[in-house]
Order: structure tokens, then C-alpha cells, then sequence
């Protein structure tokens, strides 16, 4: 299983040691939220931030936007970012934004909140490297995760297999002990884990567990 560490409830000025001692752990890459107050109802941060900690990792970033009309500042974030994505509900071009990010560079990753169905997104696989099922609404971490994504899980790894694409399939909300065996058992290659890693007393054992399934 691939660990994408989010760093949104970890302390911002502390960031370098964790991202450190995340790399050491074996994290495969690091999950960036960027929120804008309009597409969710809060605010994280943007590209300088991300510019600095791209500056100081190892592994790739995965810069998860959660913004509106995310086609606006693709070529800004695609400049740090290794898996780009953004929201189908965002109100972007979608074929067109993920052909974008792959020209420049990046991998392209298609996210769809939690009351969107996995079909609506079937169309645009071809064009995905990975896709991100949410299991809570976007926007804050600490979250309870919600159970449907299991099935849109399922149902998107059975439509992968069938058409032989190779694309990830990543799960972000609420992930701990409990629910990531579950995510692992319903097709998730990469977990998203915010909180319930910030908060362990040892993140480098919680990394090497999850990191087991
Ligand atoms: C929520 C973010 C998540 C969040 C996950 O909108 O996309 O990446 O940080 O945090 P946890 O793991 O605490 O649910
Ligand atoms: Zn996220």
C-alpha cells in the first residue's frame, strides 16, 4: 500500500522535521490540500507554500485542489507538483485541465466528492494517472469517514481492471486503523492520512503499519 501523508493538520512551522522523519518512514508521497474558501468552506494554503515544501522533499508531492475553476492556476501549481488533481465539481474543462497537467509534466489526478458517483467519471479515465475517491466532504481534516466510498472504490477498480488502464486509485478522509484495512480491501492503492498520523505518538510505527496492508 502507497502512504500520502497530509500535511494539513500538522504544525506548518514544524513541517521540515516531519517531512523528514515521513521520508524516513517510507512515505511514498506527500498529500498537500490547497483550499480557497470557495470550493470548500475553508482556507489552507497556496504555491509559495507548496513551493517550499517541494523544495525540501524527496518524494513526490501530491497536490490535491481544492479550489474553484482549478484551470486557472494549473501551470502555477504543475511547477512543483508531481500528481496534480482536482475536483470534477470544480467547474473546469475536465478532459481538457487533465491533458493540461499531463503536458506539463505532471501526473493527472481526477477527485470526486462524496455525492458524486463513480460512473460520471468513466469518461475521463483514459486521460487520469490516478483518481481520488473522498470519503468525507472536503475542506478539514479530523473527519469521520463515510462508508459509500468503499463501494465507488470498488466500483471504479472494476471498471480500471476491465479497460487495463494504469491508473491509482487514492482515498482521502478519515483514514485510520480501522478504515484503511477496508479502503485496502475495496481497490485503494494510495491512502491519504491526515489526523490520525499527526496525531499517533509515533509516526514513523503508524506509517509502517498502514504502509503493511
Ligand atoms: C480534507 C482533505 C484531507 C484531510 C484528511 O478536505 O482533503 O486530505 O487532510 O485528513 P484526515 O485524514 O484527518 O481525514
Ligand atoms: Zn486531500
Amino acid at each position: 500500500m502507497k502512504i500520502s501523508p497530509s500535511v494539513l493538520t500538522a504544525d506548518m512551522l514544524e513541517l521540515k522535521n516531519a517531512i523528514q522523519t515521513l521520508e524516513k518512514s517510507g512515505a511514498d508521497m506527500l498529500h498537500l490540500d490547497v483550499m480557497d474558501g470557495n470550493f470548500v468552506p475553508n482556507i489552507s494554503f497556496g504555491i509559495p507554500v507548496v513551493d517550499s515544501i517541494k523544495k525540501h522533499s524527496h518524494i513526490p508531492c501530491d497536490v490535491h485542489l481544492m479550489i474553484d475553476k482549478p484551470h486557472r492556476y494549473i501551470e502555477q501549481f504543475a511547477k512543483s507538483a508531481d500528481y496534480l488533481g482536482f475536483h470534477l465539481e470544480a467547474g473546469s474543462p475536465v478532459k481538457e485541465t487533465l491533458l493540461k497537467i499531463r503536458e506539463l509534466g505532471c501526473k493527472s489526478t481526477l477527485t470526486i466528492k462524496p455525492k458524486t458517483q463513480p460512473e460520471e467519471i468513466f469518461k475521463y479515465l483514459d486521460y487520469c494517472d490516478m483518481v481520488l475517491v473522498m470519503s468525507v466532504e472536503p475542506g478539514f481534516g479530523g473527519q469521520k469517514f463515510m462508508e459509500n466510498s468503499l463501494l465507488k472504490l470498488k466500483v471504479l477498480k472494476e471498471e480500471i481492471t476491465r479497460r487495463n488502464l494504469n491508473v491509482l486509485l487514492e482515498i482521502d478522509g478519515g483514514i485510520n486503523n480501522t478504515t484503511a484495512p477496508l479502503a485496502a480491501k475495496a481497490g485503494a492503492d494510495v491512502l491519504v492520512v491526515g489526523s490520525y498520523l499527526f496525531n499517533s505518538n509515533d509516526m514513523t510505527k503508524t506509517v509502517k503499519e498502514l504502509k503493511s496492508l
